[in-house]
């Protein structure tokens, strides 16, 4: 008996997010194990089973495992698409607690794409120089830079959105991207040995300046930018949803012209504070906005701030299960934090979480009154003391206030309760599962408490 043929899938770019996750989609539901599938990238003429036509239905994967795809996708692995498809697959047949262990070899394997994806991302923003470049239509920021993953079309997200108002062009071996301010676009890119690196011309090199800093822009060089920015340029249609993101995602407050939806739009280029220098991204809340129940975290952590929404790492992923223990179902209700950046020292490789002060929490308090003021939900429930400093005005205690109706300033019933990165903390086994209980109890009060609110 003959091996099952091969299936090949050609994604039309290194970066095809939504071609890979079309595919992996049908053939999931297909029934089509990794083993049988051939990734590949571009025009692919080898014999095979054409690309299946997507079947009916969907089926859902954990939002980790998805803000888990979209950053190690970016990794120059050519077998970081079967790596993927692999964890889905088992993710669907049942191994739902494939992102509990540890010490998975496939997890760890795309944990580790993702981290040096998102260090790539990093070491490419902090270590970005321009140069100035005078042209016809006016100045342009060039920079050139080598990456070592396909975190072009991402980043370039990021650097529209904090620098909107200047022009300028990144240059990359494989691609380039320009943004003349007001469209992003992707051209072809730029053979190193064509890159001038003589003293003359790095002496123009230099940060992106503050928009504010236009005026002190250094001396004009030109040249071998030119050829670049006159080449036909093309939208960059292939971008991924995450980790940074373009457009608003569908489901998510943006995507509606509401009050919250230019309230999500305008946090992007928010600078209350001074938190969103060294963040991806503002990560605003999501849900639907007319949820019944309010969920207020602390701050986005590592993943929420790649990703660009809320509780999609650990803490996330242990608030969906004791949301669904308590039977409450996460798309009904709206998912915020107090505070819209991720706060963090970096120690190595690794971004270390920090708790956000006073005057940090005060300042983003405006987005969160308008979320408030917007969803107007029956029951706000305060995940932890930042939370419920934010919400309350003052310093609170969670043991004294926790697992019982409350009000806000302004009358809003209120339910305090740990934050679930608590439960994560908890040194022995048993205190953890002893915690974990009184959460998803606690959850389950919120369950009870907003029913009778809404009558
Ligand atoms: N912790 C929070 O408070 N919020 C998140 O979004 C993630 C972790």
């Amino acid at each position: 008996m003959g091996a099952d043929p091969l299936t090949r899938v050609v994604l039309a770019s290194e970066t095809d997010w939504d071609g890979w996750r079309r595919a992996t989609r049908a053939l999931v539901l297909g029934g089509a194990p990794p083993e049988a599938i051939l990734w590949s990238v571009g025009a692919d003429d080898s014999e095979g089973d054409p690309m299946p036509v997507p079947s009916e239905g969907s089926f859902g994967v954990s939002r980790a495992l998805v803000a888990l795809a979209e950053t190690a996708i970016l990794a120059r692995d050519p077998e970081r698409f079967a790596l993927l498809y692999g964890l889905v697959w088992r993710a669907h047949r049942g191994e739902r607690h494939v992102f509990q262990q540890a010490t998975d070899p496939e997890l760890r394997r795309a944990q580790g794409l993702a981290r040096s994806v998102r260090r790539d991302m990093h070491r490419m923003r902090a270590l970005l120089r321009f140069r100035v470049v005078e042209r016809a239509d006016g100045t342009w920021h060039v920079g050139w830079f080598e990456p070592d993953h396909h975190i072009l079309e991402a980043n370039a997200g990021f650097l529209a959105r904090r620098f909107p108002t200047l022009r300028w062009s990144i240059l990359t071996p494989g691609a380039s991207a320009h943004w003349d301010g007001k469209r992003l676009r992707l051209g072809p890119g730029v053979d190193p040995d064509d890159v001038p690196d003589d003293d003359t011309l790095e002496a123009c090199w230099r940060n992106l300046p503050d928009p504010a800093a236009l005026s002190e822009v250094t001396r004009p060089a030109s040249g071998w930018t030119e050829d670049i920015l006159e080449q036909p340029l093309r939208e960059p249609d292939k971008l991924p949803l995450g980790p940074v993101r373009l457009r608003s995602r569908q489901s998510g407050p943006a995507a509606r012209n509401t009050p919250l939806a230019r309230a999500a739009h305008d946090a992007e280029s928010c600078r209350r504070c001074d938190l969103w220098g060294p963040a991806t991204q503002t990560v605003f809340g999501e849900g639907p906005a007319d949820a019944r129940v309010m969920f207020v975290g602390e701050q986005p952590g590592d993943q929420e701030d790649v990703a660009g929404r809320p509780f999609v790492g650990p803490a996330g992923q242990l608030l969906d299960r004791a949301l669904e223990e308590a039977g409450i179902d996460r798309r009904t209700v709206y998912v915020t934090n107090a505070v819209k950046h991720f706060k963090f020292v970096p120690r190595g490789k690794r971004r270390i979480h920090q708790k956000p002060e006073g005057p940090e929490i005060a300042a983003c308090k405006f987005w969160l009154d308008i979320e408030l003021r917007e969803v107007q939900p029956d029951l706000v429930v305060l995940l932890g003391a930042t939370a419920a400093r934010a919400a309350l005005g003052r310093t609170v205690t969670i043991g004294r206030e926790r697992g019982r109706r409350i009000e806000l300033p302004d009358g809003q019933a209120a339910f305090v309760t740990v934050h679930p990165s608590f439960l994560l903390r908890v040194p022995d086994e048993e205190g953890r599962a002893r915690e974990y209980r009184a959460f998803v109890d606690d959850l389950r009060k919120v369950a009870r408490l907003a029913a009778e609110i809404a009558g």
